[in-house]
């Protein structure tokens, strides 16, 4: 029952004190509404503004990817080790348990496949489905310089659009065609564009040579893609560097799942990414945890 009789006038407020309203530390996101905020501090630590996102999207236009053949048993083991999990729904429904407290970003592009032209791609997620789904960001490629790159950025405006309509964030993710340079010249146009079309996030590829010049250039935090796969070692010096020139983390699938420890391996970058730990104790981490013996 109400507590009508007896309503207390409340006394503890803090006249002496301004109202708390600290501004939301990550990377040009202060101005996002409350639950756009609160869905990207779900997948970037808000102590240190960065992630750790696990990629297992390649099935969506290469099929069954080594390592990701069967979903179930190789990466539900390590969806707890991930700050985040980029999928699709289909993987989602299929094989991800509901259980899970990692948030989701959403793969929401597609449409094509490895025996065409890549950047042919359409929306392939309705915003509708997406909330179903509980996604805490949704992800389109953006093809800038491909032979469908038009499309693609109205992919991605489009997609905006849809989740600023429902506080969903959205990533824009840098598909760079085989014919293309992955340059800090080519990744500094790809991510700004993709930045400045709303993408709240944006996903490339690390170059070695002016990495700095990419993130810095981008107003929006930066994650990198792994890549192919590389020696343990080499992965995690790349997400280092990556790290100390201004990225916000990474979205990593093949050089976690296909190493032959995917467990030690994530952790290894975990280190990394929230820990700056440097890539060799990283890397020692990983053999200790994946019990694999040195010169291995
Ligand atoms: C590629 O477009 C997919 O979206 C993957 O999510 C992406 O390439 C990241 O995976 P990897 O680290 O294997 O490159």
């Amino acid at each position: 029952m109400a507590d009508l009789d007896d309503v207390q006038d409340g006394k503890n407020y803090h006249l002496d004190k301004p109202h708390q309203s600290a501004a939301f530390k990550l990377k040009g996101s202060n101005a996002l509404d409350w639950g756009m905020k609160n869905r990207l501090a779900r997948i970037f630590n808000p102590n240190d503004g960065r992630t750790v996102m696990l990629a297992i999207d390649h099935g969506y236009f290469q099929g069954p990817t080594t390592g990701l053949e069967r979903i179930d048993i190789s990466i539900v083991p390590l969806v707890p080790y991930a700050d985040a999990l980029m999928v699709t729904r289909g993987t989602l429904r299929s094989s991800i348990p509901p259980e899970i407290s990692t948030p989701v970003v959403l793969r929401s592009s597609g449409g094509q496949s490895i025996l065409k032209e890549l950047s042919n791609e359409l929306i392939a997620v309705d915003i509708e489905d997406a909330v179903r789904l509980n996604a805490s960001a949704l992800a389109v490629q953006v093809y800038i310089g491909g032979a469908h790159e038009h499309q693609s950025i109205g992919n991605l405006t489009k997609v905006v659009d849809a989740g600023n309509r429902h506080g969903i964030p959205t990533l824009g993710v840098t598909g760079v065609g085989k014919e293309l340079v992955r340059d800090a010249k080519y990744l500094g146009l790809a991510t700004r564009i993709c930045a400045e079309m709303g993408a709240h996030f944006v996903k490339t590829y690390y170059c070695e040579k002016d990495f700095a010049r990419v993130a810095a250039g981008c107003p929006v935090p930066l994650v990198i893609a792994g890549g192919k796969k590389l020696p343990e070692l080499e992965a995690l010096q790349m997400a280092y560097e990556a790290i100390h020139e201004g990225a916000a983390g990474v979205d990593m699938g093949r050089n976690i799942f296909q190493c032959k420890t995917p467990e030690a391996m994530i952790q290894a970058v975990r280190a990394v990414v929230h820990d700056r730990e440097t890539p060799e104790k990283a890397y020692d981490l990983y053999l200790s945890l994946g019990n694999i013996p040195i010169g291995r």
